[in-house]
């Protein structure tokens, strides 16, 4: 067998990135501008979260002008056809219903795809394997097969993967070094709302976020998602802070909410949703050091409005008002933003891109902002003026609650 030569990198072709985009802007947004051909992209969630849902539209999309074969493990003919129907799809990709992997490989061969949809990694196996579906060592076979197929046929290849509750082991991580691009499609079942999050990507970047709202007729684009958080607001109720966020490349507007009550348990209950625990009871403890309050025998919840999950520090002085304003039951003007990082010594540190930030809220009518004090040095520096609005600049945590909390 003749020995692969080496080429000088001067001499590969450069293929212009030609992307394909499905005009779901939402979804083109995560993909860094649409999928690159010969890619595979591991889109992992909850079961019922949303997934055929999504790849099934994307497939309709794309095959308004391209060839796409939709290929499901999990649903019969005609469960994906009422699922098209509710969708009232336009297009018409080729289906096909199988679990067994070489029968999926002959269809793409015959067919010759563009864009193949895969649902899901956990149904399909390789008859030549050891393994029932969904064990580990089908779920590398299969995924390697189909990341064979990608690159030699150039076909982009969407692949669905459940998150299991014992994740780590049968679900997507576990593929997440084998594939191009890994999505995660986040949300709470009980609400509409859904995120879709890039954790890695090696043609765009991975901070980028796409919001959708589960409807009737399947995921539709979220144009404003600050807005959408604010309606869910509960505004000027004890415990109630809107804050911003850097998500991706937009600010989004939430409101955190807290809930500090005397427990009945020997230990009490601290729980979260959309903020790292760990990060609340950093918060709590900052707290309690530097700012003389006390959690002791009290049991704390942490929401964030609208089922959405935060990640940025700069929403820390948020959180630390937030569960002051509980815990004293003061309750804060509804007009005003808070944003800031806390650090270990009670200090409020600088928060990235500011001027986004101010001018989001400013759009959504707030019109008081508590903000870092370097930030306010930085805004001061800047010759533009900020027009009917009330900018305070804090150092110290405690100083931030003095400011958002004196009873007016
Ligand atoms: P699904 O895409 O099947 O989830 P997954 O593939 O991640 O397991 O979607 C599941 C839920 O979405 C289901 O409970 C019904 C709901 N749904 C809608 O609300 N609107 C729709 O148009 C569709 C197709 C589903
Ligand atoms: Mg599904």
């Amino acid at each position: 067998m003749a020995a692969k030569e080496p080429i000088s990198l001067q001499e590969i072709p450069t293929t212009g990135e030609e992307r394909l985009v499905t005009r779901m802007e939402e979804f083109d947004r995560v993909l860094g501008g649409g999928a690159v051909p010969g890619s595979i992209i591991l889109l992992g969630g909850d079961p019922g979260i949303g997934k055929s849902t999504l790849l099934l539209q994307v497939a309709d999309r794309l095959s308004q002008f391209e060839k796409v074969l939709y290929a499901s493990g999990e649903e019969s003919l005609h469960q994906i056809k009422m699922r098209a129907q509710r969708l009232k799809a336009k297009g018409d990709p080729s289906v096909l219903a199988t679990t067994r992997f070489f029968e999926l490989q002959e269809a793409v061969l015959s067919m010759n795809p563009a864009v193949l949809v895969v649902d899901s990694v956990q149904a399909f196996y390789k008859e030549d394997q050891e393994g029932v579906p969904g064990s580990v060592a089908q779920l590398r076979e299969v995924t390697a097969g189909l990341v064979r197929l990608a690159k030699d046929k150039s076909i982009i290849v969407f692949l669905i993967g459940h998150v299991t509750k014992e994740g780590i082991i049968a679900g997507p991580r576990l593929l997440e070094h084998m594939v191009d691009c890994v999505l995660y499609l986040e949300g709470d079942r009980y609400h509409s709302f859904r995120v879709l999050r890039g954790v890695k990507n090696r043609f765009g970047s991975t901070n980028e976020i796409g919001v959708f709202l589960m409807e009737e007729r399947g995921l539709t684009g979220v144009a404003n998602p600050s807005q959408f958080f604010l309606s869910q607001r509960s505004g000027g109720r004890n415990g109630a802070v809107a804050t911003a966020s850097i998500e991706g490349s937009r600010p989004l507007l939430v409101e955190i909410q807290s809930l500090v009550t005397v427990s009945n348990y020997s230990s009490p209950r601290r729980t979260s949703a959309g903020i790292d625990l760990n990060r609340v009871a950093l918060i709590m403890a900052v707290l309690e050091k530097h700012a003389g309050v006390s959690f002791v025998g009290l049991d704390t919840f942490v929401n964030v409005a609208g089922g959405v999950r935060l990640t940025e520090t700069a929403v820390d002085l948020a959180l630390a008002i937030s569960l002051v304003s509980s815990l004293k039951s003061i309750s804060l003007s509804e007009e005003i933003l808070i944003v800031g990082e806390v650090g270990l010594t009670g200090e409020v540190r600088p928060v990235s891109r500011i001027r986004h930030r101010l001018n989001e809220g400013m759009k959504l009518g707030f019109r008081r902002f508590l903000l870092p004090h370097l930030n306010l040095e930085e805004l001061n520096q800047g010759q533009k003026t900020l027009p009917d609005i009330q900018l305070a600049g804090v150092r110290t945590v405690r100083e931030a609650i003095g400011a958002a909390l004196s009873r007016q």
